[in-house]
């Protein structure tokens, strides 16, 4: 039985939690595998809206839900967000989620420390959402992480707690800031562990077991393969990997276990935070999309940046996440263009190129070389079969899988959770 890996293959906001919310009803278990609460997931099911940023979108569905070793967990966010489902009905259990017990905790110093650089960098400020995911994942590769299995021994935790806040204090003196209050640390670690400690369990052993007996996995990927810290338009990143092959490492199984890769996209392209973005549109186009999209985001409410689709900007994602199929967002956003743009090469310089180079002044200086498309008139808002698209739109969704040499296997029409064409399941690779 194949399993599913969901990644966003632009820079965050694709659609991901609608499709995994979809995608879920089909699923046995629903995987986070990397970020944090900088996610910002939304769901709109009969209606009713559900915004998720920690937790997997597996939840409103009721699908079992883990989040794995990868991920880096603020406990007070996550009681925050659980509390928040509650009042919209949802309710989550030890029985329905899983958080590894190895998972790396953001603490208030992380988010302190990420505010603390944005507010130094003036211009040169990355955007981040300043939730401390950065900070957090320092810390974790720098061996000074304090995780969640740690939560169950907090007396024993002094030494290992010194080392963390000598190495922040001395951070924060840098920034002219006051040192870390360990008491009230320590206090507040102890308010909240009885809050997330019942949901700590060995995350890896579930999955086994679930694989053994042929479940179906539904890994969800956080942000999106250009926000990625290797692939994507470095230093405007995010500090993890968005890329499919991360499930298997951020959750605790094989390599093997990753299964059909689904990359979602929209139709056109959006960022939010700084840097480049060669396919951004200042004019009256850029705000036309933003308007009809309602593009703002889910944890910070800034107005994302919108332009056309880069294709260019896309082919290389199929490869670096190595993904099967798209799902194509947001296609009715599109709707009553008199003509549609895709980019297909960067000019930078006087020359062409047919990839994003690595350089962050080559990035910035990438102008797109676009090709036109005729528009459609007609609406394709709520589409739930093919036939039910203008054949515009279709000749728009054929160029976009022959440039970025990728079949599209979904296509989604609105927000709601059954405007979903299924061209291919992914679940039957
Ligand atoms: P994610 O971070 O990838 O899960 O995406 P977000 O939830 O942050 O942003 C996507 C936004 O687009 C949300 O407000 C969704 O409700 C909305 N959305 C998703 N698919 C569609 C679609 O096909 N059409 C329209 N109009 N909106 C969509
Ligand atoms: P979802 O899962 C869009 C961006 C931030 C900033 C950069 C680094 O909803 O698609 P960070 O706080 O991660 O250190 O910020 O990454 N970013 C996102 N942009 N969608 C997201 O998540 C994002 N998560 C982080 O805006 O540019
Ligand atoms: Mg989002």
């Amino acid at each position: 039985m194949a399993n599913v890996t969901v990644v966003g293959a632009q820079w965050g906001d694709e659609g991901k939690g609608k499709i995994v919310d979809w995608l879920a009803e089909r699923a046995d278990v629903v995987v986070r595998f990397q970020g944090g609460h900088n996610a910002g997931h939304t769901l709109v099911v009969n209606g009713v809206t559900y915004k998720l940023s920690l937790l997997p979108s597996g939840v409103v569905s009721g699908t079992l839900s883990i989040i794995g070793n990868g991920v880096v967990i603020d406990p007070w966010h996550f009681r925050d967000e659980m509390e928040r489902l509650k009042k919209q009905d949802v309710v989550i259990t030890p029985e329905t989620l899983a958080i590894a017990e190895t998972s790396p905790l953001i603490l208030p110093l992380h988010s302190e420390l990420d505010g603390f650089r944005e507010d130094r960098s003036g211009d040169k400020k990355i955007g981040t959402t300043r939730r401390g995911i950065g900070p957090a994942y320092e810390d974790k590769v720098g061996r000074r992480a304090i995780r969640l299995c740690d939560l169950a021994h907090i007396d024993e935790l002094g030494p290992r707690l010194d080392r963390l806040i000598a190495h922040h204090n001395a951070l924060r003196v840098g920034f002219g800031k006051p040192p870390v209050d360990r008491e009230k640390l320590i206090s507040d670690l102890k308010e909240i562990a009885s809050s997330i400690l019942p949901f700590a369990k060995p995350a890896w052993r579930i999955l086994a077991e679930e694989q053994k007996k042929n479940r179906r996995i539904l890994f969800e990927g956080a942000q999106g393969v250009m926000l990625d810290v290797d692939h994507g338009t470095y230093p405007y990143v995010t500090s993890s990997n968005t890329i499919a092959g991360s499930a298997a490492g951020g959750s605790g199984m094989g390599a093997s276990a990753v299964g059909f890769v689904l990359g979602i996209a929209k139709a056109y392209t959006t960022r939010v935070g700084a840097g480049p973005f060669p396919t951004e549109l200042d004019d009256e186009i850029g705000q036309a999309l933003g308007e009809r999209g309602h593009e703002f985001g889910t944890v910070t409410g800034r107005r994302r940046r919108c332009g056309w689709f880069d294709s260019v900007l896309m082919r290389q994602s199929v490869a670096v996440a190595g993904i099967t199929g798209i799902a194509l967002t947001k296609l009715d956003v599109l709707d009553g263009f008199d003509e549609i743009k895709i980019c297909t090469g960067y000019k930078i310089g006087d020359k062409v190129f047919d990839y994003l180079p690595p350089y962050y002044k080559d990035q910035a200086a990438a102008k797109p070389v676009y090709e036109t498309i005729e528009g459609w008139k007609e609406s394709t808002a709520g589409a739930r079969s093919w036939g039910e698209l203008p054949a515009q739109a279709i000749k728009y969704i054929r160029r976009i899988e022959e440039l970025i040499e990728c079949p599209i296997t979904l296509v989604s029409t609105s927000p709601e959770r059954e405007d979903t064409i299924l061209v291919k399941d992914p679940f039957l690779g």
